[in-house]
């Protein structure tokens, strides 16, 4: 068997997986391709298309040398036996199932330019998340070439944005589904091979395809309902006088439960919890499962509830008017350590605080970039800086947004003497010290928590 591997899709997914299997496999050509010309571009330069830490390093490590960027998908197609398909797969926003089902054309056409272009017998690999039985679909295109064999993987991702070399490189598992045929295992150990040169054997779980499918989606709407359930309790903390973190400290030391993902915040972002919750209520509705479906779809409501409360409490102490006032918006991006600010919190929020004629400013240290696309209805309304200072520099309150470590270090003092009074604080990831902006002087109001904790 030839040892090059490609990966069609250069994304958060496809970019990063294959820059780290490439480094544990220098023996192996790995060639990761794009439709996007301008993307495969960055990739190719000193400037990362994406910002993610350690990400750098191992490209350039292995740019060059066994790792290659390109445009031209059918060379790379016909070069390797190994194809990982990671185009992205959105929630589709037309015809049947908008808003809910997922958007499978970018994955059917390279299905079908895989079968155009093969020159022998191939292994694809879904990298993308994709709905149950998606595989059976592809195999009936894939099973349309005359001469060659294509077995179907689903090898998903569990990587999360910012943390995604460290967690390619110490994954919990890496979860590899495929038929129980010889062909089918045959193509499983090919990849669990690629896998082994670093991840542990035991870590290698091996499951049928259809399990694999949707162990992702799963994997994805439990975390999202962990953060659902934890800020639903935030609520309640606020009127009964409870503290959340207080309350998430003592449910998360047992050991049944865990300290993980318990953090309340203005609800979940990133492109892939509410797409793939989304798609799980889909795929359960069309298999008449209206009951499982209707409980999924609350852990999206709980967290649109989130934003929708935190802005009603913003503007409740804010003596219940907004406008004309200078909001800081301190945090773009959907969390911290990264650039993206697919479905992030802060886009709602900021268009319900534009609802409310305040005047905006967002500060962020990377993802100020996207705003103007993001907020392009109210682009005009909301101004933006680098500077959390200069964002703050006459301002009635600070909306803190996104957990960023260097929102606790700044110069609050500075801050407020800059702000108009009375100041407020309002800590959406209780990330700051609240009793040390108390005796500055700051209004703090902290989520899950009362004006006075
Ligand atoms: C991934 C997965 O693919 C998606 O299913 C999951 O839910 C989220 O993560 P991601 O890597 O984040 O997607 O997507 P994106 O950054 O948009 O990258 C996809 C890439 O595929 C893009 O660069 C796009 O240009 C490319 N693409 C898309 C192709 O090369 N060919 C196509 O036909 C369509
Ligand atoms: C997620 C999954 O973690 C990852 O396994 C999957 O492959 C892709 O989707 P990602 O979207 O990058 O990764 O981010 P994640 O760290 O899971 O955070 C998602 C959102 O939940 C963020 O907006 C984050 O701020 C929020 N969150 C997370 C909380 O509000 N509280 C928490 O305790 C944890």
């Amino acid at each position: 068997m030839n040892r090059s591997i490609c990966c069609i899709g250069a994304g958060y997914i496809g970019g990063p997986t294959m820059a780290v299997i490439a480094d544990h496999n220098h023996d192996r050509k790995v060639i990761v391709v794009d439709i996007n010309k301008e993307r495969i571009a960055a990739w190719n330069s000193g400037k990362m298309p994406i910002f993610e830490p350690g990400l750098d390093e191992v490209v350039k490590r292995r740019r060059g040398k066994n790792l290659f960027f390109s445009t031209d998908i059918d060379a790379a197609i016909k070069e390797c036996d190994i194809i990982f398909v990671g185009v992205n797969t959105p929630t589709k926003d037309f015809g049947r199932g908008a808003g809910c089902a997922s958007n499978l054309q970018y994955w059917e056409a390279t299905a079908r330019n895989i079968v155009k272009v093969a020159n022998g017998n191939k292994i694809v690999v879904e990298k993308s998340t994709l709905p149950v039985r998606t595989a059976e679909a592809m195999e009936r295109i894939l099973s349309q070439h005359p001469k060659y064999r294509f077995e179907v993987l689903s090898n998903p991702e569990f990587l999360a944005e910012g943390t995604a070399i460290s967690d390619l490189e110490k994954p919990d598992r890496v979860l590899i589904g495929g038929h129980p045929t010889p062909a089918g295992k045959a193509a499983i150990k090919a990849l669990a091979d690629i896998y082994g040169t670093w991840v542990p054997k035991e870590k290698i779980l091996t499951t049928n395809l259809w399990s694999a499918e949707l162990s992702k989606l799963a994997a994805n709407a439990m975390l999202a309902q962990r953060v659902s359930s934890i800020n639903s309790l935030s609520a309640l903390c606020e009127e009964a006088g409870a503290d959340v973190e207080e309350v998430a400290r003592a449910i998360g030391m047992d050991s049944r439960i865990g300290p993980k993902f318990l953090k309340t915040g203005p609800g979940f972002g990133g492109s892939c919890f509410k797409k793939d919750i989304m798609n799980l209520v889909y795929i359960c509705e069309s298999y008449g499962l209206k009951e499982v479906a209707e409980y999924w779809r609350q852990v999206v409501v709980i967290n649109d509830y989130q934003q929708q409360r935190m802005v009603g409490g913003i503007i409740k102490a804010m003596f219940n008017t907004l406008a004309n006032k200078k909001v800081a918006v301190f945090g773009f991006a959907f969390k911290a350590n990264t650039s993206d600010t697919r479905e992030s919190p802060a886009i709602a929020i900021t268009r319900m605080l534009a609802e409310e004629h305040a005047q905006i400013v967002i500060t962020d240290p990377k993802a100020l970039g996207h705003v103007n696309d993001d907020l392009e209805e109210i682009a005009a309304k909301v101004a933006t800086t680098p500077d959390p200072y200069k964002a703050a520099k006459d301002a009635d309150a600070i909306i803190l947004l996104t957990d960023w470590a260097e929102y606790k270090d700044l110069d609050y003092q500075r801050l407020y003497a800059g702000m108009r009074k009375p100041a407020f604080v309002f800590d959406g990831r209780n990330l700051l010290d609240h009793a040390a902006l108390r005796a500055i002087g700051f209004e703090v109001k902290a989520m899950g928590k009362t004006w006075e904790n």
